[in-house]
């Protein structure tokens, strides 16, 4: 079996040294030295100081859309093609998920899609960044019009640009994946970014139970905190994959980058690891890593429409459908 994507793991011995300081500490959550070198190097990475750490992408979702205090049974325009997650914060949020349709070359929401289903009930925009490939970010948030933020399901995307610019940059909430089946991983665990200070303020009650100041809180919280021993890993992830002889990396097993690479979408970098370390990692001829990947791309497609569908079963048939 070939997998989509296998997780880039620092070398353990560097690993055992952040756990045994963590022991030395006894401070194992609540944010302590590792959630916060965490954040610290995500923040360098991504060039901006908003980015806060939660569990994982799933509860970082529910909480970014929470952040956002939208109207209750407000429509949220959402790709049929991604993870249940990013339609399950919409449900915990009680918006209501209006699915559109994918570019079908980015495999990312069709912007002229957004402008087809934005009408007076959209509360917001949740596009997904499928497999580090970002969404076409400038002509939704054109599409959305003024006053509808566009959130992204990104946790597909640490290291992603779009023109220029990191995922987690481009949408007023961005949320990454660092779950043990991601390339950069933490075991379990995820990040907000934000682009607006009063949105960091909220994610950071939201995901301490809606603590404010000691026990006193004002908004409906829930525990997204990131444990120590994952934020210490993801904190030596970024500083490996940053210190390695990579020029960058791909969300797509080898196999399957070597098209990707060779046509890469105009207006995007979807980083990916340059030629003698693919070769390294994978000792496969490119004319068959880019056979795999339109073996691949033929089966999302052919997945696409059973995705779509699960999700109308689970979710009901919805305004767009
Ligand atoms: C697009 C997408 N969103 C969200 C998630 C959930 O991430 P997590 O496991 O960190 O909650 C995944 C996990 O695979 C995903 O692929």
């Amino acid at each position: 079996m070939i997998p989509i994507c296998r997780p880039e793991l620092p070398p353990l011995e560097r690993y055992v040294e952040l756990l045994r300081d963590i022991w030395d500490l006894h401070m194992l959550s609540n944010f302590g030295k590792y959630a916060r070198l965490f954040e610290q190097r995500a923040q360098a990475q991504l060039g901006t100081p908003r980015v806060r750490a939660v569990a994982s992408c799933d509860i970082g979702l529910v909480i970014a859309l929470a952040a956002l205090d939208l109207p209750a049974g407000g429509e949220a325009i959402v790709p049929s093609f991604t993870f249940n997650s990013t339609i399950n914060a919409i449900v915990w949020n009680r918006l209501t998920p209006v699915f559109a349709d994918i570019d079908p070359w980015r495999l990312t929401l069709d912007p002229a899609e957004v402008e087809r289903l934005t009408g007076p009930g959209t509360a917001v925009v949740v596009g997904t960044h499928v497999f580090g490939n970002p969404c076409d970010h400038d002509a939704i948030r054109a599409a959305a019009g003024p006053g509808i933020p566009v959130v992204y399901d990104a946790a597909h995307a640490f290291g992603t640009r779009y023109r220029g610019r990191a995922a987690g940059t481009l949408g007023d909430a961005e949320v990454f994946s660092f779950s043990g089946t991601k390339l950069v991983t933490s075991a379990e665990g995820g990040l907000v970014a934000v682009t607006r200070d009063d949105l960091v303020t909220r994610i950071e009650y939201l995901r301490a139970y809606g603590f404010q100041t000691d026990y006193e809180s004002h908004v409906v919280g829930i525990n997204g905190k990131i444990s120590e021993l994952n934020a210490a890993l993801g904190a030596l992830t970024i500083e490996t994959l940053q210190e390695g002889d990579l020029i960058g990396w791909s969300w797509l097993f080898p196999p399957y980058t070597t098209a990707f690479d060779a046509r890469s979408l105009e207006d995007t970098h979807t980083l990916v690891f340059d030629g003698a370390c693919l070769r390294a990692k994978c000792d496969l001829d490119p004319a068959l890593g880019y056979g795999l990947l339109k073996l691949f791309a033929g089966l999302v497609v052919q997945r696409l429409q059973n995705a779509r569908f699960q999700l109308l079963d689970v979710y009901g048939t919805v305004a767009g459908s």
